[in-house]
């Protein structure tokens, strides 16, 4: 026979309306909602994690045990006193199930505290398990977190470091991009939990995570089931755009360096940028491939093959991953050419047509033989292209208010920067 307990919620709130799809019901008082635990509780695997979080809407998803039947999100505005409730939908995946809940019609630019159920048990809640709606303007200064290279085996891995100086940040970042070879060795899933999740949990928790896709990701066979699987990102989960306030972001598959369905992906960033022109200050690509560099990599020609798209289309900001240490290149045009001129390369203003390549590799892996030198012909033609390189665990945070974008490198051990730029338009 299964054991049910039944919890309570007491409300002692107003509904003052009905704005959510979720079973609270009415506009009415509401004294208790009752939701019923069956059976035991089951095995949280993963922690949830924050997905598309947008203006009205936001995804929650995690993974548990097979003995889950039903699941659900119990949320509300900070400092609100309304609770609402949304059920979700459960998909099963290598023996676990993702439990993964939609939540419509929220506020913009709003902080919720969230719970989450499953057979009416809740797995987790707390003060750190909130998320932060998009705003639905483009004045609201905001920040984001980027690096690449994160997710290696326990013990070989850093990750832990730079995910617990992010959520130390005093200014927390409102989300993070990705910038492939998300797990290694080839991508697979079940090493994401080990691998990424566990030392992210503290920041997947409340920050939307945006990657792509690098080379180990399409390593394994079975590629579609394992990135996409774990992932709700937006078009087709492969190459995809979004915009949060006045900038737009656009992911890149470079897959091997030669990209995801090339002809098809070059069309789709064109035209994606042709309809965004004149519609944001800012414009971030990010994608795991570089393009010319000095770092131990070599120089990528489809990632140079789009300079001349990045530079006519107004991007400001091209980020990479691939090599495990973090180089900041001066501001390119669309030849690929530097500046000669100019000396100051911390304060930009008006890059018109150029725009600024980083490499951050060092998410959680160190290429320990190697040493950052632009000056060493064998790492590149010509060293002077780069205006800032350091070799160590690292990752960068943007802020960006209306025209200015500011940026920090973060040491990931000792959370202190160690470059910085900022760009006025
Ligand atoms: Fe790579």
């Amino acid at each position: 026979m299964m054991n049910k307990v039944c919890y309570i919620v007491v409300l002692c709130a107003l509904l003052v309306s009905c704005k959510s799809t979720s079973q609270v019901s009415s506009t009415q008082k509401v004294e208790a909602i009752k939701i019923e635990a069956i059976g035991t509780k089951p095995t949280l695997e993963r922690q949830p994690y924050l997905q598309m979080v947008k203006a009205n809407s936001a995804i929650i998803t995690w993974k548990t045990d097979a003995s889950v039947t039903e699941c659900l999100v119990i949320y509300s505005e900070i400092g609100g006193d309304t609770v609402f409730i949304e059920k979700g939908y459960l998909t099963a995946h290598e023996g676990y199930l993702f439990n993964e809940v939609a939540l419509k019609n929220l506020e913009p630019d709003t902080k919720y505290t969230y719970a989450i159920h499953s057979n009416g048990h809740v797995l987790a809640r707390g003060e750190n398990y909130y998320f932060k709606t998009s705003p639905d303007n483009k004045k609201q200064a905001f920040s984001f977190y980027a690096m690449g290279d994160i997710g290696a085996k326990e013990k070989s891995s850093f990750a832990n470091e730079p995910a617990d100086r992010i959520a130390e940040m005093e200014r927390k970042p409102d989300f993070g991009l990705g910038l492939g070879d998300i797990v290694y060795p080839k991508g697979e899933s079940k090493n994401y939990d080990n691998h990424l999740f566990k030392p992210f949990k503290d920041v997947f928790i409340n920050t939307p995570f945006y990657p792509v896709a690098g080379n180990h990701d399409w390593l394994s066979a079975n590629h579609d089931e394992n990135f996409k699987k774990e992932w709700n990102l937006p078009n087709e989960e492969y190459y995809y755009s979004f915009a949060y306030s006045n900038t737009l972001f656009i992911g890149l598959d470079s897959r091997d360096g030669s990209f995801y369905d090339y002809e098809k992906q070059t069309l789709w960033l064109k035209e994606t940028l042709k309809q965004n022109a004149g519609k944001h200050d800012w414009i971030v690509v990010y994608l795991h491939h570089n393009g010319k560099s000095c770092t131990y990599k070599k120089d990528y020609e489809h990632v140079m093959g789009l300079y001349e798209v990045f530079a006519a289309n107004k991007v400001d900001i091209v980020l990479n991953g691939h090599a495990h240490t973090y180089e900041r290149l001066k501001p390119y045009n669309g030849n690929g050419m530097v500046e000669q001129d100019r000396t100051n390369q911390s304060e930009y203003k008006d890059l018109e047509n150029r725009f600024i390549s980083i490499t951050m590799g060092a998410g959680g892996k160190l290429n320990k033989k190697w040493k950052a030198d632009p000056s060493n012909k064998e790492n590149c033609e010509d060293g002077t292209i780069v205006a800032h390189s350091e070799h160590m665990a690292s990752f960068g945070v943007f802020e960006v208010d209306g025209k200015t974008l500011s940026f920090k490198g973060y040491n990931s051990y000792t959370g202190k920067s160690f470059d910085e730029f900022v760009i006025e338009k």
